[in-house]
């Protein structure tokens, strides 16, 4: 079988090199990958980013099956037209990707179900928007409608942010956020206090089977300071997620998540990713649906998958029972991934900087990569999330030593990295 991951990030990286472990898969290309999987022997890249084009790759190439690591691809209906021609391929349609690239659709969506989230109000207006955050006061928070590569939010500890975020998203847009229809608008919302996790399930229409969980670190600097990146760090499992939050995550927010869009004639198939707060009674609220695995998530939960990703894909594609009737293996072992971001990074990362040292792949710590560019052999930094070093280990401190003693072997200019990921587990 042939097989495609469509994405260039850390995430799509782990997602070929586990795919690539498969005895049923001869090949894995990625569209259009980044210097790691150009760097690998078991992947090959393709130089292809737009949707028609890749199509027609994939069909003259006779990919089995595609598996669309980002939202972006989602979002303008890379699914819709692979179905449309009759190739396989694991992700939402345009619709149902809704869940993530409108702020303002997935929380009507979650109201309408009675999905446990924070209370809201959507604002196209700038004035109504302030007004409505001088009467709540703070703290609060601001979203920005649309996709905005984990960086649209801000969560204002004063009503000085919380006005500037608004101007910053309503009118100025130096986010780069894509808008949806009807222009900019913003959500603005309740502030929830709590633990965070990151609860992934494949899915497949009303079919849920749920990887295993994880924690991602959100804010650039240590202790949680500083701007909101696209993450800067996770760890698997995530210990926050009891057996009895796992249960409320599948009874309160998946299930009827994709009950909900089967009724709203929007089945839902692909990873369904709920960004979880869950306070200290137990209780899970959605902060927001990806529809998507996450990054970097994505890398401690494949280090831990024992079984063969393909199999579990392959059976997502074929028919909710085939999902229902897989059995994934995990690693008892924790994971942890730390990421190492370009200079800049999250505003202005700076990009052309020599990546030296890099360490050769082990089973217990892989490199992944995202942000590179390899030119004759060697990798140069591409991006704002450069690589993330990710071990296993017996323990989470253990996975934490490997993964900072091998990213202190690695060196590019201006490499910033937190010295914290996986605190709240190792306390
Ligand atoms: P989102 O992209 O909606 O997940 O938001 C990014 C980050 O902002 C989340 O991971 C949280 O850390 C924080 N956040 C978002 N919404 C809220 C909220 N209602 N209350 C507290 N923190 C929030
Ligand atoms: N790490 C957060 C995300 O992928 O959205």
């Amino acid at each position: 079988m042939m097989v495609l991951v469509i994405g260039s990030g850390g995430r799509e990286h782990a997602i070929a090199w586990k795919l690539s472990e498969s005895l049923k898969v001869q090949q894995v290309y990625v569209a259009p990958g980044n210097g790691g999987t150009a760097l690998s022997n078991t992947l090959i890249n393709v130089p292809v980013t737009d949707i028609v084009a890749l199509r027609q790759w994939a069909q003259s190439e006779g990919i089995g099956l595609t598996v669309v690591g980002p939202e972006a691809p989602l979002a303008a209906g890379v699914v819709d037209e692979f179905r449309a021609h009759g190739l396989r391929i694991f992700g939402p349609t345009l619709g149902a990707a809704q869940l993530e690239s409108s702020k303002a659709f997935s929380k009507a969506f979650m109201q309408r179900h009675g999905i446990p989230t924070a209370r809201f109000e959507t604002f196209t207006d700038a004035d109504l928007a302030h007004a409505h955050v001088d009467r709540i006061g703070v703290p609060i928070v601001v979203k920005a409608d649309g996709l905005a590569a984990g960086k649209g939010v801000v969560v204002a500890q004063t009503l000085a942010e919380a006005h500037e975020a608004i101007d910053f998203m309503l009118l100025d847009n130096r986010l780069g956020v894509t808008h949806n229809a009807g222009g900019a608008r913003v959500v603005i919302e309740e502030f929830l206090q709590g633990e965070e996790a990151s609860f992934i399930c494949v899915c497949n229409g009303t079919e849920a089977l749920a990887l295993a969980t994880s924690q991602d670190h959100k804010r650039l600097l240590d202790e949680d300071q500083g701007p909101n990146t696209g993450g800067m760090g996770a760890y698997s499992p995530a210990p926050v997620v009891t057996p009895e939050v796992h249960a409320r995550a599948m009874r309160q927010v998946i299930l009827p998540t994709l009950q909900g869009m089967m009724k709203e004639g929007l089945p839902f198939s692909g990873f369904l990713y709920a960004g979880l707060m869950i306070d200290a009674q137990g209780q899970p609220k959605t902060l927001e649906f990806n529809c998507r695995l996450g990054d970097p998530e994505t890398q401690p939960i494949l280090m831990r998958l024992r079984s063969d990703l393909f199999d579990l894909l392959w059976n997502a594609t074929e028919s909710p029972e085939a999902l229902a009737a897989h059995e994934p293996q995990w690693d008892r072992r924790p994971a942890l991934g730390v990421v190492a971001a370009a200079h800049g990074y999250p505003m202005d990362p700076r990009k052309g900087d020599l990546i030296s040292n890099l360490p050769a792949d082990h089973p217990d710590c892989m490199v992944f990569h995202a942000g590179t560019r390899e030119q004759n052999g060697q990798v140069y930094t591409h991006g704002g999330r450069v690589l993330c070093v990710t071990a296993l280990g017996e323990s989470v401190r253990a996975a934490q030593s490997l993964a900072y003693q091998t990213l202190s072997g690695i060196h590019f200019d201006g490499m910033q990295y937190r010295r914290d990921i996986g605190h709240r587990a190792v306390r």
